[in-house]
């Protein structure tokens, strides 16, 4: 038995953040649109962002906040929706939110409401749904005579049905968290229409440590420091935290989007002080070292460090004013410049963000349409623009949806 065809001006692959967005804005052209997921459920990734309450957005969203082979290919879009576009929206639909820091927007109750107001927008357009719907195959149509009625660009087979459509836009995201249904599609798709995809790897992730290179830090696992990580030209300050693999929270988060495998990472750990002039206030003191630095410092985080930063200075442990000059201002440059080598990282499985993709200079930054195939279109996540963490990159996936979303 052939399966039902159906015609659709526009078909989405990938009803979330970046999907919706476009499936709305086409909708309200007066464009049929269709949304085809192979999930079940609607927007995993929305409903678990940021603990439950998604950072939808961030306030301070530039072109700056974002990695891309193109640094600039993210700025047309960002200006047509912005923020401030975004969280119109989420007033309108009388979502609560408050500001956590530095302008990331969080939900007050639920990501459930994020999801809820895309689903009514959706409707209110008349974006149709196929949920829980594999693709077999989708084919290129232009120039193909057999649909004389209606000028096609694409085929998309389902195990439901054959859809033909104009536009085909690409919202299937990246390759993080496979279990809620990320996969490898947007990339074969850009590899069968000769549209170049950079190479990929987990951004937004928590970098492991060899059990030597961690030795002793696995005890303090749970203990978290305020601290400026550096590498590749990029510094961030904000928490880290102990792991029983590694280090995480948000600072180390930031930094693995810029680190790659074999390089160090750079540790200021007390990034708001002087250490050489606190060694010069103390130079007479008795104090021990440690007893000094937990002033400033976890106490369990600085007996671990210093047992373990002494050893490879070869510098005993013993009174402040016992050490010599030289002594001093090595451990004072190890305080501020820590040097670490992660092994890895705990990848797709627990990464936020895939970085790398569909490669920006293949697409049009005002359409985000594909140079060279007419009525192909990319968005979101699935795009090499990736975004720091604290709500850019759902800023991404709303206005690269809203940009394909005026010309599909
Ligand atoms: P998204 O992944 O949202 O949607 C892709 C859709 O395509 C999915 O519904 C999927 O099922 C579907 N799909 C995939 N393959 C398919 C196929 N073969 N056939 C059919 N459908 C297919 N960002 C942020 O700004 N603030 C935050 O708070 C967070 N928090 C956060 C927490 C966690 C745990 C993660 C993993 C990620 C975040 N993020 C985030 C990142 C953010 O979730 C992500 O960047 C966006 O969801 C990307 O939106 P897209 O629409 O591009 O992809």
């Amino acid at each position: 038995m052939s399966l039902p065809k159906l015609y659709k001006d526009v078909v989405i692959v990938g009803a979330g953040a970046a999907g919706m967005m476009c499936a709305i804005e086409a909708g309200k052209r007066g464009r049929s649109v269709v949304l085809v997921d192979h999930a079940c459920k609607l927007a995993e990734k929305i409903r678990i962002s940021g603990g439950g309450r998604c950072n939808f957005t961030n306030r301070y969203a530039t072109a700056e906040n974002f990695i891309s082979g193109n640094p600039h290919f993210c700025r047309s879009a960002l200006a047509r929706f912005s923020p401030q576009d975004f969280i119109a929206l989420v007033e309108k639909h009388g979502i609560r939110y408050h500001e956590k820091k530095l302008g990331q927007l969080f939900c007050n109750d639920s990501s459930q409401q994020i999801i809820d107001m895309l689903h009514s927008e959706c409707t209110t357009a008349g974006v149709d749904w196929q949920i829980n719907s594999k693709i077999r195959a989708v084919e290129y149509l232009l120039n193909d005579k057999e649909i004389p009625d209606v000028k096609s660009n694409f085929r998309v087979i389902t195990e439901r049905n054959t859809l033909e459509t104009k536009s085909l836009v690409i919202a299937s995201g990246g390759l993080s968290i496979p279990q809620i249904g990320a996969s490898a599609f947007g990339y074969q798709i850009a590899n069968q229409f000769g549209v170049r995809v950079t190479s990929l790897r987990p951004g937004l992730v928590s970098l492991t440590f060899t059990a030597d290179e961690f030795a002793g830090f696995k005890e303090i696992s749970g203990t978290s420091i305020d601290a400026e990580v550096s590498c590749n030209g990029a510094s961030f300050r904000e928490n880290v935290l102990f792991t029983h693999r590694g280090l995480s929270g948000p600072a180390i988060l930031q930094i693995s989007s810029y680190w790659k495998p074999g390089e160090s990472l750079h540790i200021n750990l007390l990034p708001q002080l002087n250490v050489q002039n606190v060694f010069l206030s103390y130079r007479k003191s008795t104090m021990l070292l440690p007893n000094l630095l937990a002033n400033y410092l976890p106490k369990r985080f600085v007996q671990t460090w210093c047992a373990i930063t002494l050893t490879q200075l070869a510098i005993a442990a013993k009174p402040i004013c016992r050490y010599c000059e030289n002594e001093l201002q090595l451990i004072a440059d190890k305080l501020h410049n820590w040097q670490i080598i992660p092994s890895g990282t705990t990848g797709y499985k627990k990464a936020e963000v895939t970085l790398g993709g569909v490669d920006t200079h293949d697409l049009s930054s005002k359409t985000m349409e594909s140079v060279h195939t007419k009525g192909l279109f990319f968005i979101g996540e699935v795009v090499d623009v990736t975004g720091h963490l604290g709500g850019f990159n759902f800023q991404w996936a709303w206005s690269s949806g809203y940009a394909a979303g005026q010309v599909v």
